[in-house]
């Protein structure tokens, strides 16, 4: 059996996934991930409701089990993520413009040292724009702390761990407009200003089809400014049930987003956002669609499989 790891390491391109580790229980999704990825993000357990549930009480067990397990099967660990307006605990939306900075800087500070050494990059701040290319409005640092928490952010982390790449990820960035235009601009200000960013995510969960035209030459951009580029959360949904003629068109996407990868010699790797269909987040919130990744729900290897061996 081709393994996809063994591949991209030859291509110098690391082959991830999101790891939820109460799934290594199953053993053919262990045995997938032993032999065809080398790299992990956590799918939840470093996210900011998990590892700081209370104010100051800090909670990295979990993540410590993501990271124990990689170094024991020799993968790369990607940091998802220190600063996002979702999966956050209750209290850090109650606090004022002072309280609130000083909770993010102390979860970034502790969250970067705790883990210093042993992750590859951060997701420093997730998601901070919205389609339009505007900042997002339903974010709690926005709305409280306006568009310099983005920085204060980067530099924080950078304070906490000179040595890892600090990243800025969002979704529905993979084409030119105004969403990756605005986020080129803020990465191109911050290294003029000498704010500290090595890394952009592209999170790329796309539709079926929906691989843009322009994938290779927005890459190719935002790495001119001297940042290292990712596929960070690639998932290909089709309406189900799937068809075969989907999925055919989904390994056609697949390829070509690792295709594109190789394309460009700062994009570092790609990462899936799961294994298996049978664990994706797909169907829970998209009505309809799903089986958005490269083994089907009975851990059969899917068309997409071969494509991304082709590609690689
Ligand atoms: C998703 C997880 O896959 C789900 O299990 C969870 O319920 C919600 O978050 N963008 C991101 C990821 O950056 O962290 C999200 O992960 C998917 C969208």
């Amino acid at each position: 059996e081709q393994s996809l790891a063994a591949l991209g390491k030859a291509a110098g391109r690391d082959v991830g996934f999101a790891i939820d580790p109460v799934r290594l229980g199953d053993q053919e999704y262990a045995r997938i991930a032993a032999t065809q990825y080398d790299l992990v993000a956590a799918e939840n357990v470093m996210k900011w409701e998990t590892t700081e549930p209370d104010d100051g009480r800090f909670e990295f067990g979990p993540g410590d089990d993501v990271v124990r397990y990689a170094e024991a099967t020799d993968k790369k660990v990607y940091g998802h993520n220190l600063v996002w307006h979702e999966a956050l605990p209750a209290w850090v939306k109650s606090l004022d413009e002072d309280a609130l900075r000083t909770a993010m800087e102390d979860h970034v500070r502790t969250q970067a040292a705790h883990w210093r050494g042993r992750v590859i990059a951060w997701d420093v701040v997730n998601e901070a724009f919205d389609d339009d290319g505007s900042r997002r409005g339903d974010s709690v640092f926005q709305q409280v702390l306006g568009d310099g928490y983005v920085e204060d952010a980067f530099r924080t982390a950078r304070a906490a761990d000179p040595d890892v790449d600090l990243c800025y990820n969002d979704y529905n960035l993979e084409w030119i407009g105004p969403k990756s235009d605005a986020v080129y601009a803020m990465v191109a200000d911050f290294r003029a200003r000498g704010v500290p960013i090595d890394c952009v995510g592209f999170q790329g969960h796309l539709p079926v089809g929906g691989v843009p035209g322009d994938l290779v030459e927005n890459l190719e951009r935002f790495a001119a400014l001297g940042v290292d580029v990712r596929i960070t959360e690639l998932d290909v949904r089709v309406p189900t049930p799937a068809s075969d003629g989907d999925l055919r068109r989904q390994a056609d996407d697949f390829g070509a987003v690792f295709s594109a990868c190789l394309e460009v010699e700062r994009c570092r790797g790609v990462t899936t956002w799961g294994i298996t269909d049978r664990y994706s987040w797909v169907p829970s919130v998209f009505p309809d669609e799903g089986a958005p990744l490269i083994w089907d729900a009975a851990y059969r290897p899917k068309p997409a499989f071969d494509a991304v061996v082709e590609a690689l």
